[in-house]
């Protein structure tokens, strides 16, 4: 019955909310000053298919598949109080086989949201929440490309050129929103996914997917206030969910801002250990400082059966209007859980501000010993971006490696491909986008994982803007 009665108030009060909100709209930043719609950030109008790719250095041979890429990229008018977080998807992709980089592609994720801007035809697919922008993760999900996003749509099944197919909810087993962040289990194969969205602030979801994308379970979680959770940690026993104080705004949703998150100081921090299929009531939470992490590096248990989180930290974020994700970066931190409902512990690792946070995936929630990140400004910048280095943390010894890019170019998230499945944790490359800001073209870098040195270098003639997280697909 409370459902009728909240379905029959939302009805009636979401037009009023979005009439007022179009009209405090018209107050807030313009394109023309907004930073995430210039410079580097300016959006790529073409979609291009290039087969003639310039190459410094030696593509391994033992690379076959697909590095891809997602962003945001707005198609025309992004309008007033536009939001890096909110742009239309675009995926930029790189395929290499036998030594050679065969072709680069960039292609717009085909949303409704795009067509009615006057963008290409939408793809068929089944469709839920507010808009269909789809713009954050690409990720190999059972032998698919699928694009992601959290808090909104369902994802998009993408073919091997990068073109959208059709949205998906996964054969019908995905009820409501999904996850930019599903982490798969190297062990079971399992992927897990902690799932938000604002029309449903007092409740989050915990869904798991077998290893062929097939939804196995949802178990739904108690929470208040709707908070923002991007990323989960998983460990072999536990799924962790991090409720931090970015929560549901709904004085920014009439203030008319497209993005609704504000930092909440009246919200709670903490840590929940749900063990892995056990109900929503049984997450054991743990209070934390306040604080904001969007990416999770790793995380298992110690011997002592201790939780162990290691993430990049901000002090806050989204505190105030404005255009992306400003605040202090606070770097590298272990967080330790003990499971029993104690204060988390936090150490800083490394005090240097850094983000995109990624290991050797074929020992995540697991022990283990290296961590690649890319540097960030401490205090922020207003592009989000900077030219910051590439690190390698060594876990074990407390070294870092440093690979510094040079004068105006900007590297964005380095992805670990290790040389062969069976391969020591670390032996292979790192790959990821690297901007020449000032020539405004772009490389496909891969490194040696370990000393970081260049191993093979692939020339992109055009700036590929700033975008959010990237996988290496591998053809097989
Ligand atoms: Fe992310």
């Amino acid at each position: 019955m409370t459902s009728v009665i909240e379905k029959t108030i939302r009805k009636a009060v979401t037009p009023a909310i979005q009439a007022v909100a179009s009209l405090n709209r018209t107050r807030l930043q313009s394109e023309d000053a907004n930073p995430f719609l210039h410079g580097v950030h300016e959006p790529l109008r073409e979609e291009h298919t290039l087969t003639e790719l310039a190459v410094t250095g030696a593509i391994p041979a033992e690379l076959d598949g697909r590095y891809v890429r997602i962003g945001p990229n707005p198609h025309g008018s992004a309008g007033r109080g536009h939001h890096w977080f909110l742009g239309d998807g675009m995926v930029h992709g790189v395929r290499l086989r036998d030594g050679r980089a065969e072709w680069y592609r960039n292609r717009f994720i085909r949303s409704r949201d795009l067509e009615a801007k006057g963008g290409p035809a939408a793809v068929g697919g089944p469709r839920r929440g507010f808009g269909d922008t789809v713009n954050t993760n690409v990720l190999d999900i059972g032998g698919k490309i699928m694009a992601l996003v959290e808090a909104s749509s369902f994802p998009v099944e993408l073919d091997g050129g990068l073109d959208s197919v059709a949205y998906s909810d996964f054969g019908g087993g995905l009820t409501g929103s999904f996850t930019a962040h599903p982490h798969r289990c190297p062990r079971t194969g399992e992927f897990h996914a902690i799932c938000y969205e604002g029309t449903s602030q007092d409740t989050i979801r915990h869904v798991a997917m077998d290893a062929s994308g097939k939804v196995l379970r949802e178990t739904p979680i108690k929470v208040r206030n709707g908070p923002s959770i991007h990323d989960c940690a998983l460990t072999e026993n536990f799924v962790v969910i991090l409720d931090l104080p970015v929560t549901f705004s709904m004085s920014a949703l009439i203030a008319g801002h497209r993005f609704p998150y504000r930092w909440n100081r009246e919200h709670r921090a903490r840590v929940g250990l749900l063990p892995r299929g056990a109900s929503g009531d049984a997450v054991v939470w743990h209070e934390v400082d306040p604080c904001y992490v969007f990416h999770v590096g790793n995380s298992f248990e110690d011997e002592t059966g201790q939780v162990i989180i290691d993430l990049c930290a901000y002090e806050t974020i989204f505190d105030g209007e404005m255009p992306g994700p400003y605040g202090k970066a606070l770097g590298l931190e272990r967080w330790t859980v003990d499971g029993k409902g104690g204060k988390v512990v936090r150490t800083t690792l490394d005090p240097a501000g850094q983000e995109f946070p990624r290991p050797d995936e074929r020992f995540f929630a697991g022990d283990y010993r290296y961590l690649w990140t890319m540097g960030m400004p401490e205090d922020g910048d207003l592009e989000f971006v900077a030219p910051m280095p590439l690190y390698r943390h060594d876990l074990a010894t407390g070294e870092r490696v440093q690979r510094d890019f040079g004068e105006g170019r900007i590297p964005g998230e380095f992805v670990f491909v290790p040389r062969s499945e069976d391969a020591a944790e670390g032996d292979g490359w790192v790959m990821g986008y690297v901007i020449d800001r000032n020539r405004r073209t772009s490389t496909l870098e891969i490194l040696d994982a370990m000393s970081l040195d260049l191993v093979a270098s692939v020339q992109i003639p055009h700036l590929i803007p700033p975008g959010f997280h990237g996988n290496w697909i591998t053809a097989s």
